[in-house]
């Protein structure tokens, strides 16, 4: 299916590895063109030439913190007017009692896992308005729809995001701007692994195991392929998907229990 983007321009966050980097992979095989950025310049343009060489588009690499006014910035600098924009906020927050946490606590996971989309769709969603076409995917997680007690830093902000977008996601669907959210869950990446060998010690390693048993257990039965992930991004991306805003997707395997 050809998803009718080929020659549009994406901005990807946190796209040298992982998740960001599967939905750029998965961009640029529709022939999108990439403004990639991440902290770790030597990996980010690694990446950005791997990219490039895999697919033929035009990637730029932009060394960067999101989560900073300047990364943004140098962000839109490079990139000033994409067409799709995919918010991957980097970094979990610290686990722990969801009381202990005191008000820096709180404005940093705020600033990194709602403000910093909010503001790159602040600067962005006007000029697809005016052009007549955008597509925003903000990376959130599972716990939106499953919170998780000790990871509150992450599960509040992501869900402050999730209300901002479902608001304007109706005021822009006319103009062709659409704004979705994708929540992984259990996507096999480096950032995973470690999740899930410290949920192993946790666990208390019943049998040497040592990745969570808990998180095995899932009914897919196995971890999900974060090319399964940039898949789903490039889809909320096409031309077709027009009429799909607002929504929180999940890709989990089905580990999200409910019916809806
Ligand atoms: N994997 C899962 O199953 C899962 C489940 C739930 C939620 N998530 C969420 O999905 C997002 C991506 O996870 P992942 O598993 O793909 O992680 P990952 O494998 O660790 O990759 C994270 C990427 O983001 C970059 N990054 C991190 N902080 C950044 C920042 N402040 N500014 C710019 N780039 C930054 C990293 O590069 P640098 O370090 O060089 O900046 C890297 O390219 C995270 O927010 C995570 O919490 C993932």
């Amino acid at each position: 299916m050809d998803l009718g983007i080929a020659g549009r321009k994406a901005f990807v966050s946190g796209a040298s590895k992982g998740l960001g980097r599967a939905c750029a992979l998965a961009l640029a095989s529709e022939g999108v063109n990439l403004t990639i950025l991440a902290r770790d310049a030597g990996r980010l343009e690694k990446a950005a030439a791997e990219l490039g060489a895999a697919t033929g588009v035009e990637v730029t690499a932009v060394a960067g913190d999101i989560s900073t006014e300047e990364g943004r910035a140098a962000a839109l600098a490079a990139c000033p007017d994409p067409d799709i924009v995919v918010n991957n906020a980097g970094d979990a927050p610290p686990r722990g009692d969801c009381l202990q946490w005191g008000m820096e606590d709180w404005r940093a996971a705020l600033n990194d896992h709602m403000l910093t989309s909010l503001m790159m769709i602040r600067a962005t969603v006007p000029g697809m308005v005016e052009r007549g076409f955008g597509r925003v995917v903000n990376i959130t997680s599972g716990i939106v729809k499953m919170p998780i007690a000790n990871m509150a830093l992450a599960t509040a902000p992501r869900l402050g995001l999730t209300g901002f977008a479902a608001g304007l996601a109706r005021q822009t669907v006319r103009h062709n701007v659409t704004i979705n959210n994708l929540l992984p869950g259990a996507m096999d990446t480096e950032r995973f692994k470690v999740h899930r060998e410290e949920l192993a010690k946790h666990e208390g390693n019943p049998d040497g195991a040592k990745e969570s048993a808990q998180l095995a257990s899932g009914p897919a039965g196995r971890w999900g392929d974060p090319a399964e992930f940039g898949a789903a991004c490039a889809f909320l991306s096409s031309a077709q998907a027009g009429y799909i805003t607002g929504q929180s997707l999940s890709v989990d395997g089905g580990r999200f229990p409910g019916t809806l």
